[in-house]
């Protein structure tokens, strides 16, 4: 590790450079999971912007997909043709063949690291249903969902950055990732921004990992984290990696009225209600097979639909804002204690209802990005529509499209691609790294000069603060970009989105300091956020079909003869989307069919 000093501005800025074997971005089950697959003798890397178990990983609920077949017959076969419809066969096929096979071994993995599942009275893990996982094709609900109690993703985060602190992986932590460095047609390494003094550290490497999470701080309602501001995605996207499939982007349909925290799907794998206005389990009506357990964007819009018909429930305080309610009263306390502590609480500390007692008031919260940073099944980052991988970049997890959720995610397949495409990422940087496949760039003298222009030019902004800015962007994508689309809609979202870039080229950072200055931090995030809801509403907009989460009105069907292809919008030098190309789905076993529950 080297240090000096460089002066901009006649002001001074200590520089730390460092070389790594492989650096992972984002301390997330994605990176944790890549990190446990490197040898003992490979120097890794974990850089984050937050305390690892602050991760988003952490605030995943109900449980990770497997096809143990622990409390009935299941099949990993079953699971791949349950992910390819619930994805509305836009899934890739051999990625959902991965998905289903090898959660298996990634869910014992967990387990032999300590992992403190729910189980079954003979000791086996314990298995709950979860909406669109079915028995034989299709035939009814499975329980295929390995859990623990209503905080998997907790348990999952701290079980393995316990074995990773174990392993003595070198974590950065409150490091914000601003650059990935490419020199030689290669992935050279990253820049990152110290938090807590604002020095700018460069990090060469042989391999490169961005497992950096969702973007779901677009919309107004969402279940995310803080955290979740698309970081890996822009900064892949504005250094001409496309993005593909952004338009697909999942409402969970239970998030805790306006407040958009999520309350996990598993209470109604442990069967609870949606109920109207007038008590009636209205999803009956939409899915008559799956009921509440039908695919997400399904249950989402049924909401919606309810809502607009008049059959939500007013809130008087806000004409026109209305819910329906999630019930979970007939379960009885003892099973809500058991399987469902934490949502429960959610409901008591955000909204003071009491679920035991009464039911709680629910609406589609932004929950999950389908798309993402393309990639192949090994986790290669891949550039174009042939499929032409970046060399030594990687990318996992949410950030990533592999595309294994193609237009819809099923509930907990998002944990299974955390370990399976974290540690097929990790396991494949082992490979080439052993067969000498990977080595350094030299990096420039300069390499960090685009990260310091960026803070240099955030320094100088006369413009508005950040914050207008950030509350206008999640008002037009709730409103006109979220669970229902329409051309007219879309194009008034393009052309506000334009504006706040426009407003946020001259945004002004009230806070000079360098030590924990969180304004700098927010406004660089605020900056990624928006280039992912550039490439979302230009995917959106050009995809003149419904499919998944995708539900354009104006073009209700979906239109398999247009559009069973993948999107990849590209940026402009100066910003804005360049180009939107379209790559093939891959198809093996599942031919398209239209989604029946
Ligand atoms: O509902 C949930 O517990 C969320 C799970 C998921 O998004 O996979």
């Amino acid at each position: 590790m080297a240090s000096n000093v460089a002066s901009i501005g006649g002001r001074a800025y200590p520089i730390t450079d460092h070389t790594f074997d492989v650096v992972i971005v984002g301390a997330g089950g994605a990176g944790l999971m890549a990190a446990l697959q490197l040898p003992k003798d490979t120097s890794v890397a974990v850089i984050s912007k937050v305390y690892p178990t602050r991760s988003h990983t952490g605030a995943a609920q109900g449980g990770v997909a497997a096809a143990l077949g622990n409390q009935e017959e299941d099949h990993w076969k079953w699971h791949m043709f349950d992910t390819v419809k619930g994805g509305d066969y836009l899934v890739d096929q051999d990625a959902a063949e991965v998905l289903a096979r090898e959660a298996i071994e990634a869910v014992y993995d967990l387990e032999h690291w300590g992992l403190p599942f729910n189980r079954t009275p003979d000791g086996k893990i314990d298995q709950r249903r979860f909406g669109g996982h079915t028995r034989n094709f299709g035939e009814g609900p499975v329980r295929r969902s390995c859990y623990a109690a209503d905080r998997t993703g907790h348990m999952i985060l701290q079980t393995m950055f316990q074995t990773a602190v174990k392993n003595q992986i070198r974590f950065f932590n409150e490091f914000l990732c601003t650059d990935l460095l490419v020199q030689e047609n290669r992935a050279a390494g990253v820049v990152a921004y110290s938090i807590r003094d604002g020095e700018v550290h460069t990090f060469s490497a042989k391999a490169v990992i961005f497992a950096t999470g969702g973007y779901g701080r677009a919309w107004r309602v969402t279940s995310n984290a803080m955290a979740c501001t698309g970081d890996g995605m822009a900064i892949a996207y504005r250094r001409g990696v496309p993005l593909e499939d952004m338009e697909f982007y999942q409402f969970h349909p239970t998030g805790i009225y306006r407040v958009g925290v999520l309350l996990s799907e598993a209470a109604r794998g442990e069967g609870a209600y949606l109920l109207n206005n007038t008590g009636e389990r209205f999803m009956m009506r939409y899915t008559p097979t799956l009921n509440e357990l039908a695919p997400r964007d399904i249950v989402s819009r049924s909401i919606v639909t309810e809502i607009r018909e008049g059959r939500g429930i007013l809130q008087t305080k806000r004409d026109g804002d209305d819910y329906v309610y999630l019930d979970v009263r007939h379960l009885g306390e003892a099973k809500i204690r058991e399987k469902l502590p934490d949502i429960t609480d959610f409901a008591r500390n955000y909204l003071r209802v009491e679920p035991i007692t009464e039911p709680v008031p629910i609406q589609p919260t932004a929950h999950y990005a389908m798309g993402g940073i393309p990639t192949d099944v090994e986790g290669r980052v891949v550039i174009d529509e042939h499929n032409t991988p970046l060399i030594g970049f990687y990318a996992a997890g949410e950030a990533a499209c592999v595309s294994v959720h193609g237009a819809n995610r099923l509930g907990t397949n998002s944990l299974v691609d955390l370990i399976v495409f974290g540690r097929r990422a990790g396991k494949h940087i082992a490979r080439q790294l052993q067969a000498n496949e990977l080595d350094f760039a030299e990096l420039p003298a300069d390499a960090e000069d685009h990260t310091r222009a960026m803070i240099s030019r955030l320094r100088a902004g006369t413009g508005e603060t950040q914050d207008a800015i950030r509350e206008d962007m999640r008002d037009v994508m709730m409103d006109l970009c979220g669970v229902m689309r329409t051309q007219a809609g879309l194009s008034q979202c393009k052309e506000k989105v334009a504006e706040l870039q426009d407003r946020y080229s001259k945004v002004r950072i009230m806070d000079a300091s360098t030590n924990f200055n969180t304004e700098m931090m927010e406004v660089i995030e605020l900056g990624y956020v928006l280039d992912c809801a550039e490439a979302t509403v230009a995917g959106a907009l050009a995809r003149e079909e419904s499919r998944g989460g995708h539900f354009r009105e104006d073009f209700p069907t979906r239109d398999d003869k247009r559009f069973l292809q993948h999107t990849l919008a590209y940026r402009a030098d100066d910003g804005g989307v360049s180009e939107l190309r379209y790559k093939p789905v891959v198809i093996t076993e599942f031919q398209p069919k239209e989604r029946k529950y």
